[in-house]
């Protein structure tokens, strides 16, 4: 299967970074968000993003404008057409995502494989949506997308060892690492991290130490990059609480119950870093 045209839904902070490494990687990219300027917003990122290697001089600026060069911009869907695989990055709803696959599974021409970025809805049932659940794949990319090494290579129960082969050998020509695992709620990565991240949550609620300390410990003791606190404000507590939902109520054991203090926070629009507040207060910058 030969894939060379690369189709990105959705600008935001897991999409532009897909099409940031694809770009980088030589593949033409068409990245697709409902309007123009949350499109140039994505775009402005991967440029922001992609001056980091400049300032340092791991990039030139020409191969920055190479780079940007082959990410082109669009609000259709219908543009997607010739596309040989679209990465879907949207909104973590499933009635979002289930309207999109739908359109994409018929605008999207024969052969074309559908892949989502989602953190833990189920493959199966969004391949299910579509005319394709053999061509249907999930593509778990980690954040910054840029920076990290692995792809959570996702099978449903339907995808077939075609697809599988392809998304694995592109995932290489990323650079990356991809990784597969069958489908299961959180999958391997957020099925191991949000527990964690959430026993952190149950710590700071119940007095066993302060953030910091919390975080300190984590860090230093376990060589972890960042305390699981920061690390929540980082993911977005919005996106931690709708995953320790999604291993609750998918696997329905009370071990997977998110603590009520990050209830609070959520409900209290202390989203994390992208709200200004979370664990930790941070300039709007
Ligand atoms: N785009 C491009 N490059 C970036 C970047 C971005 N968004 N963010 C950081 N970088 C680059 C920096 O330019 C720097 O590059 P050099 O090594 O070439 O100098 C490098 O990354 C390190 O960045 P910094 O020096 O600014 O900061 P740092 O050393 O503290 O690293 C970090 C920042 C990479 C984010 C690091 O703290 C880290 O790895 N944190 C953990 C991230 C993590 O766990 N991600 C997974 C989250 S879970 C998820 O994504 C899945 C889900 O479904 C919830």
């Amino acid at each position: 299967m030969n894939i060379q045209n690369i189709g990105v839904i959705g600008a935001g902070q897991m999409g532009n970074g897909i099409a940031h490494v694809f770009a980088q990687a030589g593949f033409p990219v068409l990245l697709q968000d409902l309007t123009e300027a949350f499109a140039r917003m994505g775009l402005a990122t991967i440029e922001k993003n992609l001056q980091r290697g400049v300032d340092k001089g791991k990039l030139s600026a020409e191969d920055k404008a190479a780079v940007l060069g082959r990410v082109q911009l669009t609000t259709r869907l219908e543009d997607l057409s010739a596309c040989d695989i679209v990465i879907e990055a949207a909104t973590e709803k499933w009635e979002v995502k289930k309207q999109l696959f739908e359109t994409l599974d018929s605008v999207c021409k024969p052969g074309a494989i559908l892949a989502s970025n989602t953190s833990s809805i189920s493959i199966t049932k969004l391949a299910a949506v579509t005319q394709r659940p053999g061509s249907f794949i999930g593509m778990h990319f980690m954040n910054p997308v840029p920076v990290m090494q692995l792809i959570e290579v996702i099978r449903g129960l339907a995808t077939d060892d075609a697809t599988f082969d392809a998304v694995m050998a592109l995932a290489a020509k990323l650079g990356k690492t991809p990784i597969p695992c069958n489908d299961f709620p959180g999958f391997v990565s957020n099925r191991v991290l949000l527990p964690m991240i959430n026993e952190a949550i149950y710590a700071l609620y119940e007095g066993v130490a302060t953030a910091e300390s919390i975080d300190g410990i984590m860090k230093l003791g376990m060589n972890h990059p960042m305390g699981p606190l920061t690390l929540a404000d980082f993911i977005g507590l919005d996106t931690c609480l709708f995953i320790l939902n999604v291993l609750h109520e998918g696997l329905g054991d009370p071990k997977y119950r998110p603590c009520p203090l990050l209830i609070k926070y959520v409900d209290a629009g202390w989203l994390g870093r992208k709200s200004g507040r979370g664990f930790y207060v941070y300039s709007k910058a």
